[in-house]
């Protein structure tokens, strides 16, 4: 445990706030206390979930789960489910790790990774019970956007890593991206909406939510059944067809106070999902999986992705853009109609 513990300054029965909101449960006699750092992974590989926790138990996954609030009082809650949460950011899975152990959680695990391709690489088909998400990072600058995590191939290895009927909770304070969020998650999930903050957790379910409402900012609350009808043909067709995440997320304008639909934009939403969300001409990168063409006129872009999806190019004739893969798989954009970029892998 060591310094990070002594620096905390808790004591055994102690409860911790953060930003004057208590965390869940209490600090333990240091003979209590659990190991939940996942220090290094796997090779890539479906993992056996009941050798990773050390018994069998429902799997609850929690994605960019920041310092664990969210975990931690989930798991209090709940100490016949297993949970795993995860970040990109090793600082955060410090805090979060730090907090389980003291509170004696043993049947959490935190370990550092991008969501994307832990589901990707080491999830197995329909594995999950639940999967949350809290406030992923919108990303305002739109040289960044295309590092937006939701996307339709996302939604789609989500529904692949669910159980039949798992479930899928998702909040963000970026009317944008809950906007995109709402017009794709019905196509793989019977999505509803949540007025309010969650009645178990009235004071704010994260460290986002909490600073967010005293910014002022509305949050977006959903949540969603995995659907039972959709396959893996659908999914790719749906893939190719809906829009990637290109909103302004710099705008908080009026409809960030509209209540959003009751249920997710149908599926296959006019043919090809790109109506309603008010922007013409998306083109899928043609040769990358990353990367992507927006209509009307820009300019290349430029990035890096978690895993070499990174980089994408605006504009109908523009040229492509450029990206770096983490994990070691180029990525590369190309714009709608425009010429593509180019990428290169870097191994972690
Ligand atoms: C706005 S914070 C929200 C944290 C927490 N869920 C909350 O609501 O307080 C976004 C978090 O996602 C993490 N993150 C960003 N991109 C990620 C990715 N591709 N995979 C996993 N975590 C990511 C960031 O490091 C950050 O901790």
């Amino acid at each position: 445990m060591g310094n990070a513990d002594r620096a905390s300054g808790l004591q055994p029965g102690e409860v911790e706030t953060e930003l004057g909101v208590p965390i869940a449960g209490v600090i333990l006699p240091p003979d209590q206390w659990a190991r939940t750092a996942v220090k290094q992974l796997p090779p890539p590989g479906p993992l056996d979930w009941t050798a990773f926790f050390g018994r069998h138990a429902p799997v609850v996954l929690d994605l960019g789960c920041g310092n664990g609030r969210f975990v931690v009082a989930e798991a209090l809650r709940h100490p016949e489910r297993n949970f795993l949460g995860f970040d990109i950011l090793p600082m955060v899975i410090r805090y979060a790790t730090r907090r389980a152990n003291q509170r004696g959680l043993h049947h959490v695990r935190f370990a550092v990774s991008g969501a994307f391709d832990f589901l990707e690489q080491y999830v197995p088909e329909h594995s999950i019970a639940e999967i949350h998400l809290y406030h992923p990072q919108p990303f305002r600058d739109v040289e960044r956007a295309y590092r937006r995590l939701v996307t339709p191939e996302f939604l789609g290895l989500v529904h692949r890593c669910l159980e039949p009927s798992g479930r899928l909770v998702v909040q963000t304070d970026n009317p944008g991206y809950w906007r995109y969020i709402v017009g794709i998650a019905g196509n793989w999930f019977d999505f509803v909406t949540q007025e309010g903050p969650w009645p178990e957790d009235p004071l704010g379910r994260t460290r986002r939510e909490i600073v967010a409402r005293r910014q002022g900012l509305r949050v977006f609350r959903g949540q969603g059944t995995a659907r039972t009808d959709v396959d893996a043909a659908r999914t790719r067709q749906w893939i190719d067809e809906l829009p990637l995440p290109t909103f302004d997320a710099s705008v908080f304008d009026d409809r960030s106070t509209d209540q959003p639909s009751q249920r997710g934009g149908p599926r296959g939403r006019g043919g090809s999902g790109r109506g309603g969300f008010g922007r013409g001409g998306f083109g899928q990168g043609g040769s990358g999986r990353g990367g992507f063409g927006q209509g009307g006129s820009g300019r290349g872009g430029s990035g890096r992705g978690e895993s070499g999806r990174g980089g994408f190019g605006q504009g109908g004739s523009g040229r492509g853009g450029s990206g770096r893969g983490e994990s070691g798989r180029g990525g590369f954009g190309q714009g709608g109609s425009g010429r593509g970029g180019s990428g290169r892998g870097e191994g972690r």
